[in-house]
């Protein structure tokens, strides 16, 4: 954790526990990083779905081409915060209402999931044009991944047998034009693996327009990026990642290829803390109880890993008893909720782990407030803190910015 980060989770009182503390600077670094290292003609969204807090956002916005969003709330959220940035809306399960919503919102493209989906566009467009992507269910092998949305049998995107209907939709209605194809086949990949899929994906794409005469300007590969909560520091390899695109685009000259990530983008800058409550012994194994759990932080249990943490101790006791605690052995990690699903971490080494100690988890900038389940068991949310440069804002449990330290 950095040095101006882990002053401030010091710094929180206990009743400010548990805390997403959140590095702007960092975030905006490693934009700058991954911009920096993709080919000019590789254009950049971020999937908002991943993490839509607006400092974020704001953060994001000067690095990054535009925003992927998958519903009507999204749409609202984005354009309440930029009233100009350019917008793709794919997700499945699109309603006329939202088609109607991202057109008068002046939504640029739109990555159509369905034949039924794209006759349902035509009815709410009225006098005004579409540009649309057509998702496809590439045929191709989708190595064992985390997350694997295509390659096999799926809810998402075409199958290519059902291109052809579609081209006839578009071809016949003047309003729509179609710009080229999209695929978010899997999420979970390296470097290499992403790469190796996006060569696929291009060169299946480039046969099927061929085989039809057509030309298509964009292929959008999606996101899917991996992250390795195991290994905080294995990072996905965009510099490898750019210079294997910049040698796949000078094959595909004239196309321009977008990319969505998500999880790659905002996990690294986000921290969930919170305190030690108990420590207990069950049948010889040490659990350690923590304020909070997974109706905060749900990645762990979403994705069944253990969540990366760091501990901060904090050296004051008051209290006429021992205090409790853990050493030298592994120690399971849970939330206050009543489910045994309500673990962040299990059977992992510390060296001390006392009851009022703090522990930081990383990598819980993406799918992690925003996929929990806060109201169950009622317990109170956490607060919310973005440490900048200058200054760090404080925003309590509704909502509401209640403080600034510079
Ligand atoms: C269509 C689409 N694009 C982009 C993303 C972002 O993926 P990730 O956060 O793994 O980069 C997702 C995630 O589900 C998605 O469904």
């Amino acid at each position: 954790m950095r040095a101006a980060l882990l002053h401030h989770v010091r710094r929180l009182a206990d009743e400010e526990l548990p805390a997403y503390v959140y590095d702007l600077p960092g975030l905006r670094a490693h934009a700058r990083a991954i911009r920096a290292a993709l080919p000019r003609r590789v254009r950049l969204l971020y999937a908002a779905k991943a993490n839509s807090d607006p400092r974020l956002l704001r953060a994001l916005a000067e690095h990054v081409d535009g925003f992927e969003v998958a519903s009507g709330g999204e749409i609202r959220h984005l354009r309440g915060l930029f009233a100009d940035a350019p917008i793709a809306f794919g997700g499945p399960g699109k309603t006329a209402a939202e088609l109607a919503q991202a057109l008068d919102a002046g939504v640029a493209r739109l990555h159509i999931e369905s034949e039924h989906e794209l006759r349902t566009l035509t009815t709410v467009l009225g006098e005004r044009t579409a540009d649309v992507l057509l998702r496809v269910n590439v045929p191709v092998a989708v190595r064992s991944v985390a997350l694997a949305m295509g390659g096999g049998p799926s809810p998402f995107g075409l199958d290519p047998a059902q291109l052809d209907r579609c081209l006839r939709i578009i071809a016949t209605d003047g309003r729509i034009r179609l710009r080229g194809l999209h695929a978010h086949l899997a999420s979970g990949l390296d470097a290499h693996a992403q790469l190796a899929l996006v060569e696929q994906v291009m060169g299946w794409a480039d046969r099927w327009a061929h085989r039809r005469g057509i030309t298509l300007s964009e292929v959008d590969v999606g996101g899917g990026m991996g992250v390795d909560y195991a290994d905080p520091g294995d990072v996905f390899d965009w510099p490898a990642f750019g210079a294997g695109l910049r040698r796949t685009l000078e094959r595909h000259p004239g196309l321009t290829l977008w990319i969505e990530p998500g999880r790659s983008v905002t996990a690294y800058c986000g921290w969930y803390v919170t305190q030690v409550l108990d420590v207990k012994f069950s049948r010889g194994e040490a659990f350690a109880v923590l304020r909070g759990g997974t109706h905060h932080l749900r990645t762990p249990a979403a994705k069944q890993h253990d969540q990366p943490f760091e501990i901060v101790p904090d050296d004051s006791w008051h209290q006429a008893w021992d205090r409790p605690e853990a050493r030298d052995e592994p120690v399971t990690l849970v939330g206050q909720l009543c489910t045994p699903k309500d673990v962040l971490a299990r059977h992992t080494m510390v060296a001390r782990l006392r009851v009022g100690d703090r522990i930081a988890f990383a990598m819980a900038g993406a799918y992690a407030w925003n996929i929990s389940h806060h109201e169950f068991l009622m317990h109170p949310h956490p607060t919310f803190h973005h440490v900048d440069d200058a200054e760090t804002s404080v925003v309590d449990r509704h909502g509401t910015c209640v403080g600034r330290t510079v």
